[in-house]
């Protein structure tokens, strides 16, 4: 059976990735600090595998919680590293957050990584270090420039990482994900984010009455004017991951790959497809624009296939379908 450490296991992505994990029978190890993320769900995976399953409160901004836990927990194949702060907006208005907890965090997890002999490591990076396109779909060739401390702090990890990787300390598969939506299928894990700052998450959690639903994008370049993204279903994007853990175990050489699903949607196109699956207008409200939206970010997809062998399954339809059991079933959340 193969052990997987998890940081940031209580989180949205993190926690779908730890119960599709528990589902294919790995155990899990979850570290977190509940900042944003919710100890509920670590609970509920505490219930449904006892065997299979631990989790640690600890702090990547403190390197002896990290020390604590692997002391106790040795031996594992891989780690998969999601833990950290993700708000592009907050961190334009407090940039040393991101980087103390992003970056700092992430050197701590490494230090105690070499230390207790863990080499294979997937890391949770984003789209956001390539900041505006200079062409599409974007490739992992594709020049980094980020518009925020957030993506700076990802750059920074994945510098960091190749440092590590050149040293010879650690094995690595940098993720760069694109726009993440939806929960895990039967609709019992997911964002808890609230109020949520992804589209989808919020035109359902709008269409289901549990928030108002504005359009905040500015109008942009793309054919019925609304910002073009390439949203990635949760557990397709997990999946990815999963294929990762493998790829590394077997002696896979580090490497960076994009994920995404290679076709973009348009911001209105996500907020129809809520509503015909809802069956509930949404008001179309602006509010102001988010700052830094460009017009159109879609991943090439084709290195994540050779490499991983892995393509996205899931539909825009399916992520809206999830979501909806999800929020009928934990409107607040955890
Ligand atoms: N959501 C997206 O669309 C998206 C896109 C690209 C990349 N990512 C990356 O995916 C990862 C997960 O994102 P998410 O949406 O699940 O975010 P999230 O905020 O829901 O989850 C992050 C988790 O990390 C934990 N955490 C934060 N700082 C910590 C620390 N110092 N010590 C221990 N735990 C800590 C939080 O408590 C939370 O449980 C992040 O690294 C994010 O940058 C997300």
């Amino acid at each position: 059976m193969k052990k997987i450490l998890v940081t940031g296991g209580a989180g949205y992505i993190g926690s779908v990735a730890t119960y599709l994990l528990l589902q294919k029978a790995y155990e899990v190890v979850v570290i977190d600090n509940f900042s944003t993320g919710h100890e509920e769900v670590l609970k509920f995976f505490n219930t449904k595998y006892p065997k299979n399953f631990k989790y640690y409160k600890a702090d990547l901004q403190k390197r002896e919680t990290i020390k604590e836990a692997l002391d106790k927990e040795k031996e594992f194949d891989a780690v998969l590293h999601y833990a950290a702060s993700c708000l592009v907006n907050e961190s334009m208005e407090n940039p040393a957050k991101y980087f103390t907890n992003n970056v700092i965090g992430s050197q701590n997890l490494f230090s105690e990584l070499i230390e207790h002999s863990i080499k294979n490591i997937v890391f949770s990076s984003t789209c956001a270090v390539y900041g505006e396109a200079q062409y599409v779909p974007v490739d992992e060739k594709h020049p980094t420039n980020p518009a925020n401390p957030y993506g700076e702090s990802k750059r920074m990890i994945e510098l960091m990482l190749q440092w590590y990787g050149k040293l010879g300390k650690l094995n690595y598969v940098i993720l760069r994900y694109f726009n993440v939506c939806g929960a895990s299928d039967d609709g019992e894990v997911g964002d808890s984010k609230d109020p949520s700052v992804l589209l989808m998450q919020n035109a359902v959690r709008g269409a289901l009455g549990i928030e108002s639903f504005y359009l905040t994008c500015p109008e942009v370049d793309t054919p019925d004017k609304t910002p073009i993204r390439d949203y990635i279903n949760v557990v397709d994007l997990n999946e990815a991951h999963l294929g990762a853990l493998d790829y590394l175990i077997n002696g896979g050489k580090s490497e960076i790959i994009n994920l995404g699903t290679g076709t973009g949607n348009s911001v209105l196109e996500i907020v129809t497809t809520v509503e015909k699956i809802t069956g509930k207008k949404l008001d179309r409200k602006k509010t102001e624009a988010r700052k830094g939206e460009y017009a159109k970010m879609i991943a090439d997809t084709s290195k994540a296939k050779t490499v991983l062998g892995w393509e996205p399954k899931r539909t825009i339809s399916d992520s809206v379908n999830s979501l909806v059991k999800w929020y009928k079933n934990h409107p607040q959340g955890w």
